[in-house]
């Protein structure tokens, strides 16, 4: 496949030999698996849907045996090994904050480190993440030994190539996703038999103002588009308006279950892709079963490491990518947070300034910023004059493109500050735009064209 480097290609026929002696020599249980893991060591560990349980649950069980390990994920799903409980025992380094990990980042039992997704492969390649152990959750193996990553291909296999010890959970209710998505039985060191059905993620419920801002979003999405959806009630609701486009496309960090209608009736296609037609790309997955059981050897869903698929380059082959994010709060001059609340981590960077950048890369390419107007029940703006002290900007002002509220969409790409905070202005909520207005007026020293 064009654009994926030689390191990523299957390993050769002859290291694919009595894979299944191999197999039956290093199967063995949880508990002994993490006796492979020493002092000290860095473990990189499966993430969100494709978090290997019992690893972690065994881990858990006997972490006074261990000291100072550092645990790396991105996105958290039980966030057991990041309680305080470990301390001394487990660091754990999180790559991306989620619900069970977001107190103990914040109150400082665990650290964060700030990241670009599609660059996390990379700080395990020169070593600034020294990848000790991996592990990771596969699907059994196939006929020649091979075993598909799954929902969850993103770091995880950059991690087990990288790793000096590779720990695989096998779980047959893991789905065989296709692409560049395979590690073979000989790669690995340790196999635990552990099978259980994947968490799901359920679809979102969709308001009157997730709803307006689909719509909204939907009219900058033109026919033939490619697109980045994130996660939530938004990408969601942009979908339900998209059924009268014709053409569309996915080269996407992830996707859930709101696409699955729209391949089904035809209206995401893939047919006329500038880059890897035919096919929706991915680097991770979240849904419910019926997700799950939609990309099961499924040879038009190619799932690849997130260093391919998030990489701005490769990204800005796609004519007309249009990357739909959100933020947490967006200033004046177009500066958008997404992943903190001052010094306080909510999230983290994930793929959002990956697909920014790889649309403003791209030939007629677009990126979306959208929210509501307001967080917690209308009492707070999230298009404010300052972003809050403290927080970390997500997507500059240099590079953002549309932004969009419930109120409308204000385009920030090649616009002067004065015109961007007047756009912003007027897609913030009525009851906030006194003080916006009074911020802007003293700023540049004239009145409010209304
Ligand atoms: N001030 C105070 N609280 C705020 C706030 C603000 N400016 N903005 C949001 N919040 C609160 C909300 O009220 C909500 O609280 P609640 O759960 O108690 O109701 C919570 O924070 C989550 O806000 P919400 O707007 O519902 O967030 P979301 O689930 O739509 O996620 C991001 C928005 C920005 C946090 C999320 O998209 C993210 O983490 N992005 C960064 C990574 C990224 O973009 N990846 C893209 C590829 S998948």
């Amino acid at each position: 496949m064009e654009g994926e480097c030689d390191r990523y290609i299957l390993i050769s026929y002859n290291k694919a030999m009595n894979w299944k002696d191999k197999y039956n020599k290093i199967k063995m249980t949880g508990d002994e698996a993490v006796k492979l893991i020493k002092d000290g060591d860095t473990v990189v560990l499966g993430h969100a849907m494709g978090e290997p349980q019992e690893l972690v649950e065994a881990l858990s069980k006997n972490y006074q045996d261990y000291k100072d390990v550092e645990i790396v994920q991105m996105v958290p799903f039980t966030g057991e090994l990041a309680k305080e409980k470990y301390e001394g025992h487990f660091i754990y380094n999180s790559l991306f904050a989620g619900g069970s990990t977001r107190k103990a980042v914040q109150d400082g039992f665990a650290e964060f480190t700030p990241v670009f997704f599609h660059e996390v492969p990379k700080l395990f390649r020169e070593k600034l993440i020294d990848v000790n152990v991996a592990m990771i959750m596969v699907t059994p193996p196939d006929e020649h030994g091979y075993c598909s990553f799954g929902v969850s291909i993103d770091y995880t296999r950059p991690a087990a190539q990288e790793a000096d010890i590779v720990i695989a959970q096998v779980n047959k209710y893991m789905p065989r996703t296709l692409g560049n998505s395979m590690i073979h039985i000989n790669e690995i060191d340790a196999i635990v038999e552990s099978h259980h059905k994947l968490p799901e993620l359920q679809p979102p419920k969709i308001g009157d103002i997730e709803k307006k801002i689909g719509e909204y979003c939907a009219s900058l999405i033109k026919d033939e588009a490619v697109l980045q959806l994130g996660i939530g009630a938004i990408p969601d609701a942009v979908l339900t308006f998209l059924g009268d486009k014709k053409n569309l496309a996915l080269h996407t960090e992830m996707f859930s279950d709101g696409v699955i209608d729209l391949i089904e009736n035809g209206v995401i296609n893939n047919s006329k892709k500038s880059y890897m037609p035919n096919l929706s790309v991915s680097t991770f997955l979240m849904g419910t079963q019926r997700l799950y059981d939609f990309v099961d050897n499924n040879p038009s869903i190619y799932m690849a490491s997130v260093d391919f698929v998030n990489n701005p380059a490769v990204i800005s082959k796609n004519r007309r990518i249009t990357s739909l994010n959100s933020a947490i709060q967006v200033d004046l001059t177009g500066q958008v947070v997404a992943g903190t609340m001052g010094h306080k981590i909510f999230s983290g960077v994930g793929g959002q300034v990956d697909f920014v950048r790889g649309a403003a890369m791209a030939n007629e390419g677009v990126s979306i910023i959208a929210f509501p107007s307001t967080a917690s029940k209308g009492k707070i703006s999230k298009i404010v004059p300052d972003i809050t002290a403290g927080s970390m900007v997500t997507t500059t002002n240099h590079d953002v493109d549309y932004i969009v509220t419930e109120f409308g969409i204000a385009k920030m790409r090649g616009k002067t500050l004065k015109k961007r905070a007047e756009a912003l202005i007027n897609i913030a909520h009525p009851d906030f735009r006194d003080e916006l207005i009074a911020a802007y007026e003293s700023r540049y020293n004239c009145k409010f064209p209304r």
